[in-house]
């Protein structure tokens, strides 16, 4: 981890910004009948128009612009020919490159009226996420990340995946550290001011095993719950602070869970 200079923190603001507003324009598209073909359709036009680049886009072989992932895809849902149906959520999880810097992004939309279910999952994802950058300062750790999104979660009776998690993020897409969703207090990466990470835990149902599936050829895997039953994420990118952190990825709008 090796802290940005303050030219670079601009750029980073400027990344987070854009990325947001994509993400809030995308989720406005959400309703029964839209694929996800179309919501990668409108992410890249969106993008590609305010100078930016989709990050996923050929990212180790990924082959659409944003991440689509309904109810039991845990993440890297790739776009396809899906139509949206009322009762799905749907993370949609938006990265953009500018000016060389990474802003990364996700939220879960309901489709039309959910079930009871699908919005407790859908609110402790997010209050998980809030949970996790709470504890977002330098001289804490990620393991205090990790201990916090999982005490608040198992004690809503629900699981956070342990495999997948958040990641470092500048010049790169995915740097050090790795930000679980579950840890030990004062263990993990040290947190270091000027450093950016996401803080983005995926919440499941039940504890039954994630699967993991290959997209051809791209080096990137996408995660089903093995059971078919919802997963929720939310992810902001945050910028780590003495104190505390910045939230890069907030949107210009407040939103209110799952629209
Ligand atoms: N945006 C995802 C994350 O939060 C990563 C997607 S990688 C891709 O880390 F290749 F699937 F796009
Ligand atoms: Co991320
Ligand atoms: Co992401």
């Amino acid at each position: 981890m090796i802290p940005l200079k303050e030219n670079e923190i601009q750029l980073m603001r400027s990344a987070g910004r854009l990325a947001a507003h994509i993400l809030s324009e995308v989720g406005k598209m959400v309703e029964p009948g839209v694929s996800t073909n179309k919501l990668d359709q409108a992410v890249h036009e969106l993008t590609v128009s305010l100078g930016a680049i989709s990050a996923p886009l050929g990212y180790k072989g990924f082959p659409k612009s944003v991440c689509t992932s309904v109810n039991h895809c845990i993440c890297h849902g790739v776009p396809g020919s899906y139509i949206l149906q009322i009762g799905d959520i749907i993370n949609i999880d938006v990265t953009c490159i500018k000016d060389g810097f990474h802003g990364d992004t996700s939220r879960t939309f309901y489709v039309g009226e959910v079930s009871e279910r699908a919005k407790l999952i859908t609110e402790c994802a997010y209050k998980a996420m809030l949970k996790g950058i709470e504890q977002v300062k330098a001289g804490n750790t990620t393991g205090d990340i990790g201990f916090a999104i999982n005490k608040y979660v198992t004690r809503k009776g629900l699981y956070p995946v342990l495999e997948i998690g958040g990641h470092g993020i500048g010049k790169n897409f995915h740097e050090d550290p790795f930000v679980p969703s579950h840890g030990k207090k004062s263990k993990g990466e040290l947190l270091q001011a000027g450093c950016c990470i996401t803080v983005e835990p995926m919440i499941n149902e039940t504890s039954a095993p994630i699967k993991e599936f290959d997209i051809p050829d791209s080096e990137i895997k996408y995660y089903e719950t093995s059971d078919r039953t919802f997963s929720a994420q939310f992810e902001h990118t945050v910028l780590i602070q003495e104190g505390g952190c910045e939230i890069l990825t907030l949107p210009e709008t407040p939103f209110e869970v799952g629209y």
